[in-house]
């Protein structure tokens, strides 16, 4: 292995630059030579790239977003895409490549090694929704702005004796909106998972004002309601009147977390490792303390397992 090529794909999510350095400082320490696609598959195709050392991956640690650019590229969904940037890599004659994203550019990268190049990807997306590890990079750092900004949303909540409804991102995950329901004491969670029952909500809410509290909180994923069409359901039934937040792609970006630095940096250098061994079609993931391998079919197969239990936990918590 002389060359490895290595891309960012789908969403951005902080620390995929973590993931990049670290890839190509373990390149680098094998004497291997990296390129770096642009703009995900989209740049692949149009041969879009620039050679990595360990000078241009340095000073990237904290950044968020991805300094390789990244893109969602429906072109490569097409048998003329995926040979034209066979093309591009037989000119570059690079047969291993690394796939920093999530499940979208997982098919793409499964794609990839299904036309014969030796692939490794590395999950990084904030909605957690990857089989095969128990966070994908991103998580942590999502997680933590969202609690910051829910913060900042009770102390004016509880000045007014206000109910707010905060959505989160998770079009089809409610990982997002399940945790920092349970991180920031809000009375109730919506999520896509789950069909949300609005009359027991209204309970909840009604029975904390009784009870003294002095706001509340319901956190809703995008995927299940709209933060608008939540507080349209929970005035019509309840005559609550709710003020609305939409965090939007603020939870998406920012300096990645200590614990998002550290999981893409040793993924990162497990994808080299693991591509030197001879592995291909897989995803490198933490499990418990370890990074372990999971081939995309079985990554795809048995997408994430939704957490009933944390859903249960964040309910309890709510209704206390
Ligand atoms: O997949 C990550 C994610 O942030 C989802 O939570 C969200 O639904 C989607 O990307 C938004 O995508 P875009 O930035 O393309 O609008």
């Amino acid at each position: 292995m002389k060359k490895i090529g290595v891309l960012t794909s789908g969403g951005d999510s902080p620390g995929m630059n973590a993931a990049l350095r670290s890839v190509v400082h373990e390149a680098c320490n094998n004497s291997i030579d990296v390129i770096g696609f642009k703009r995900g598959f989209a740049g692949l195709i149009d041969n879009d790239y620039i050679d990595l050392n360990i000078q241009s991956v340095g000073g990237i640690i904290q950044r968020g977003g991805t300094i390789l650019l990244t893109a969602r590229s429906e072109h490569f969904r097409t048998t003329e895409g995926q040979k034209a940037a066979l093309e591009v890599l037989e000119k570059h004659e690079i047969e291993h490549m690394v796939v920093i994203g999530g499940d979208g550019s997982f098919h793409g990268a499964l794609a990839l090694s299904d036309l014969g190049i030796n692939v490794i990807g590395i999950p990084a997306t904030i909605d957690n929704d990857i089989y095969g590890t128990e966070m994908s990079i991103g998580v942590d750092t999502a997680l933590n702005t969202i609690m910051e900004v829910v913060d900042k949303i009770k102390d004016t909540a509880s000045s007014h004796q206000r109910t707010f409804i905060v959505e989160v991102m998770g079009r089809n995950s409610g990982y997002l909106a399940m945790v920092s329901s349970v991180v920031t004491g809000a009375e109730a969670c919506i999520v896509p998972e789950i069909p949300p029952d609005y009359n027991d909500i209204v309970n909840i809410l009604k029975e904390g004002y009784l009870r003294g509290k002095t706001n509340s909180l319901v956190i809703v994923a995008e995927g299940a309601s709209t933060a608008f069409q939540a507080s349209r359901k929970l005035g019509n039934l309840g005559g609550i009147e709710c003020r609305i937040t939409t965090l939007g792609h603020l939870q998406r970006g920012g300096s990645p977390t200590c614990f998002d630095r550290f999981i893409a940096t040793r993924l990162g250098m497990t994808s080299v490792e693991m591509l030197l061994n001879g592995e291909t079609g897989k995803m490198v993931g933490l499990i418990g303390r370890k990074v372990e391998l999971t081939d995309f079919n079985t990554v795809f197969a048995k997408k994430y397992e939704y957490q009933e239990k944390l859903f249960e936990l964040a309910k309890v918590l709510g209704n206390i």
